[in-house]
């Protein structure tokens, strides 16, 4: 497995592959590697020759800045994961060379990025959209897979590698969960045992909005269910419960004027983390 941490080095090594005529993926991520990670890089391997992986914390995404300190770093454990899954790239660039000194370009994305977690998180998805294409063009990737768990960013890459004309397939991979039905995240290890016991009301309290829009199409009424399950779990504190337009992202006021599955996203902070997470209804 190769490592690198220098744009011209990956790319050299993506334009080897492709001048073999093999196909290149790559799985973005923050490092941090759990499951979720895994099930992306096993569905690249499925549709790529290389698979590329980037383990890059972007600062310009955070708008915290504890958040980002405290963002868990375990590049060791991260590089035998990729090892053992038969990664054959890993690109980890330090921030000085994402970003060295003038860099001042960014990538602006539209509408999609302004609800839920773009009005909760001012300026996030700009730096993803930034870094995204910076992986892009560093990797120039065939194939890059991207999780449903953060549904929001998938629907900002997919629209800015067709607004871009990257020519890029952007893949999604389904949410991968833990035993209770907590969404994986990286974020999950930074729980105290207590808090990580309440966060099950994340995923229970879009269990009961699902449940409801069986019996309900008024949106309010779907997400008061959602509401009344975190209410009920005082160590949580909700952020925002969304049913929306997945094409648009933008809210429903009911689900009778949507043609296909309207999607629920939540944010929900337990202590001094934030937890995100959607699903289908
Ligand atoms: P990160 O949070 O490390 O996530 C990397 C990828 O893994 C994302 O596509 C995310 O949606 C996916 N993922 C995370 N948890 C998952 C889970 N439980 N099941 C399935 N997929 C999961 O998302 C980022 O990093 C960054 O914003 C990045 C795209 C790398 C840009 O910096």
């Amino acid at each position: 497995m190769h490592r690198f941490d220098r744009p011209a080095d990956v790319r050299a090594w993506s334009d080897a592959a492709r001048a073999r005529g093999e196909v290149v993926g790559l799985v973005p991520t923050m490092g941090a590697l759990h499951d979720g990670h895994v099930s992306l890089i096993e569905l690249a391997g499925q549709r790529c020759d290389q698979v590329a992986v980037s383990v890059f914390v972007n600062p310009l995404q955070f708008n915290r800045p504890d958040d980002f300190d405290s963002y868990p770093r375990t590049i060791d454990d991260d590089l035998a994961t990729c090892d053992a899954l038969g990664v054959t790239a890993v690109y980890a660039p330090t921030p000085a060379t994402m970003y060295p000194r003038g860099f001042q370009t960014h990538v602006e994305p539209g509408p999609l990025a302004e609800t839920m977690e773009g009005a909760a998180r001012p300026g996030h998805f700009r730096g993803v959209t930034t870094v995204v294409t910076k992986l892009f063009a560093a990797v120039r990737p065939d194939v890059a897979v991207f999780g449903e768990k953060d549904f929001q960013q998938l629907a900002i890459i997919r629209r800015m590698a067709e607004d871009l004309d990257l020519g890029i397939e952007i893949v999604a991979a389904a949410t991968v969960r833990e035993a209770d039905g907590l969404a994986m995240s990286s974020r999950n290890t930074r729980l105290s045992p207590p808090d990580r016991v309440a966060a099950r009301c994340v995923p229970a309290a879009l269990g009961a909005l699902a449940d409801a829009a069986g019996r309900e199409r008024n949106v309010e009424r779907l997400l008061a269910a959602a509401r009344e399950v975190i209410s009920a779990e005082p160590r949580a504190r909700l952020d925002y419960v969304s049913v929306f337009d997945p094409a648009t992202l933008e809210p429903l006021e009911t689900l009778e004027t949507l043609d296909g599955p309207a999607r629920a996203a939540i944010a929900v902070w337990l202590g001094d983390v934030r937890l995100i997470d959607n699903r289908a209804l």
